[in-house]
């Protein structure tokens, strides 16, 4: 599974992305409306960052006024995916978009129907949202593996882009339901990355090193040694 980061904070991005893990990153318009500084200029220096699928959201209401938003805003930088809600109308945009060779990621999908017929409109990503399924007290992890059952089934070519991720266990229902990407927030990636035995684990390793200090010198004397 592949990991994007789902912020409009380029802040956010530089931190992550400097671990080596990030092959993409989301954005909507919620989350860039927190943000200062024109959309443009934010969705180029993230796509920059993760030098990888980007996606910048449409907000018209109309298949027609998609299209044109679409092709504005994936002319900003090569990686900018376009972002396309669901519906009827999306679904016109997609299959517009697409057959002119942009990239699409559907959003807002919350059922097995809904993934089937944004990947029939040739969706390169179509994002299946956890959290707020969560938040009405349905189980996401049996929609999203209806979803990935649906698309695996009919052999498409669109991946599954789990999003809405409020916590680690999301991260790891979708990997091991076989989701093709998680679009993650920063807070859920400090969260993946802390456990109270790792932090034992490294004090305790400094410590031992320590109680022999001649240990320490040897080492220093090796990197000297190979900077020559
Ligand atoms: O990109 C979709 C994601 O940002 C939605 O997350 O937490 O607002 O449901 P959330």
């Amino acid at each position: 599974m592949e990991l994007f980061i789902d912020t409009g904070a380029v802040s956010e991005v530089e931190e992550i992305a400097s671990w080596g893990v990030l092959s993409g990153a989301t954005t909507n318009p919620s989350l860039l409306a927190k943000e200062d500084g024109e959309p443009g200029d934010i969705i180029r220096k993230i796509a920059d960052l993760v030098n990888g699928p980007t996606s910048a959201e449409v907000v018209s209401a109309d298949a027609e006024g998609m299209i044109a938003e679409g092709q504005a805003l994936r002319k900003l930088h090569d990686h900018v995916t376009v972002k396309v809600p669901f519906g009827p109308e999306g679904l016109k945009a997609t299959r517009a978009l697409t057959d002119d060779g942009a990239m699409v990621n559907m959003t807002l999908v919350f059922s097995p129907n809904q993934a089937l017929l944004a990947a029939s409109s040739g969706a390169t990503f179509v994002s299946c949202f956890m959290g707020r399924l969560d938040d009405i007290s349905v189980d996401s992890s049996k929609v999203l593996e209806e979803i990935v059952d649906v698309l695996r089934a009919r052999d498409l070519e669109s991946k599954v882009l789990a999003a809405s991720i409020r916590h680690p266990e999301h991260m790891v229902t979708a990997a091991s339901l076989g989701c093709d990407i998680a679009t993650v927030p920063a807070k859920v990636f400090h969260q993946m990355l802390n456990h109270p035995l790792t932090t034992e684990g490294a004090a305790k390793f400094e410590s031992d090193w320590k109680s022999r200090p001649e240990f320490g010198e040897w080492l220093s004397g090796l990197v000297a040694a190979d900077k020559g």
